[in-house]
């Protein structure tokens, strides 16, 4: 059953990647052009650091499978690229081998295939303690996203019905394991009230991996007989609104979540994400092209954004986060409504700071 889901997940993300993109809202967020505001690309650093992690560059293979032969060779590709590109990847969810540890091999190869890369291991908020630990040793993880995703149990026909005991076994598992702990959606996004609730339980950085991209919500209700919960499609906030809600909520922000190129990815990272992940969009490239082909795209979007940093003047990815953004239509009612300052965001950086105190505008 668990190893059919695996398998039934990869085929419907790829069907949808074909079919049907989200509204991810990353169109609602533009850059302000300062055309002097260049600087020199040998002085641009992709390196990014939060909750105690560094990772050499701020993109990375996010969560995605595991448990079936299929998905063993998916991971297997999946950690041959990450090595090649030196980019973080993440585990599917290990629930599966915590059950059967027969298909042990199908997750244990993304450490094999990368032995010196950054490895994150993957769980469910109802695993024991014991259980997460074993997952993390199983991969010797550097970190562990744990998966909260009401919206895709509710419509699976076999998923899970009682979401009480979430909160405390996140604290439970946080404060027992030896790595920092993420804690991610699946694409439907974190409200700034999620995100706070986890910097109580001690969490060390959230992924808010929102609306836009991967929809399991249509993925589950592709697999029910009846497809009755078509009107799940699509729930939750975009991840550019999620980035926007959870500013300044005190623990560190990962953005995921229909993210398509290299700026999305400066998007994001200008809107305060300490990095950036993709799923669905690189499992096609991999799925069409290779790891040849994968390897080529994260290269080229490491590339990219290294240059954007350099138009921007940005010498770092956290830099970005004191460009000027403007953000537009229903992301823009969206912030309204959340009581979000966007004209903050309008006049952030420090050359208008300066002018303000040279001049005493308050423009
Ligand atoms: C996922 N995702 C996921 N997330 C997770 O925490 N545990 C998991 O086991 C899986 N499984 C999974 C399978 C497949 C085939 C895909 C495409 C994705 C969700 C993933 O990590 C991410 O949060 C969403 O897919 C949104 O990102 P994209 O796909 O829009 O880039």
């Amino acid at each position: 059953m668990s190893a059919q889901r695996k398998d039934d997940h990869v085929r419907l993300a790829i069907e949808q990647q074909h079919t049907h993109r989200g509204d991810n809202q990353f169109d609602e967020v533009s850059f302000v052009h300062h055309a002097l505001a260049g600087i020199d690309r040998p002085d641009v650093s992709p390196a990014t650091a939060f909750a105690g992690i560094t990772w050499p560059v701020p993109v990375y293979i996010n969560a995605m499978t595991g448990g079936s032969v299929k998905t063993g060779v998916i991971n297997r590709d999946l950690a041959t690229a990450a090595r090649e590109t030196g980019v973080p990847i993440a585990s599917g969810s290990m629930n599966a081998y915590l059950k059967d540890p027969s298909c042990a091999d199908t997750f244990r190869v993304l450490r094999q295939e990368n032995p010196g890369g950054f490895v994150m291991a993957n769980i469910n908020a109802t695993t024991s303690v014991d259980n997460a630990q074993r997952a993390i040793d199983l991969l010797e993880a550097n970190a562990l996203q744990i998966h909260i995703n009401t919206a895709q149990e509710t419509p699976m026909p076999e998923g899970d019905r009682s979401f009480s005991s979430w909160v405390p076994q996140i604290e439970k598992i946080t404060a027992a394991v030896d790595v920092p702990v993420i804690v991610k959606e699946v694409g439907n996004g974190l409200s700034r009230q999620t995100v706070l609730t986890l910097q109580n339980l001690g969490v060390q950085a959230a992924d808010v991996s929102g609306r836009g991209g991967t929809d399991f919500a249509r993925i589950e209700n592709g697999r029910r007989e009846l497809a009755d919960y078509a009107f799940l499609h699509g729930w939750g906030q975009s991840t550019a609104a999620c980035l926007l809600d959870a500013q300044g909520a005190g623990i560190p922000v990962l953005a995921s979540g229909g993210v398509r190129h290299p700026l999305d990815v400066a998007r994001a990272l200008a809107l305060g994400a300490s990095g950036v992940g993709a799923s669905g969009g690189f499992l096609r490239t991999l799925l069409d092209g290779g790891v040849p082909a994968l390897i080529a795209q994260i290269t080229a979007w490491l590339d990219q954004l290294a240059a954007l940093q350099t138009m921007l003047g940005a010498r770092t990815p956290a830099d970005l986060a004191r460009c000027d953004l403007l953000i537009h239509g229903s992301l823009r009612s969206f912030c309204a409504d959340r009581g979000i300052e966007t004209w903050r965001l309008a006049r952030r950086s420090s050359s208008l700071e300066t002018l303000h105190e040279m001049t005493g505008s308050t423009r």
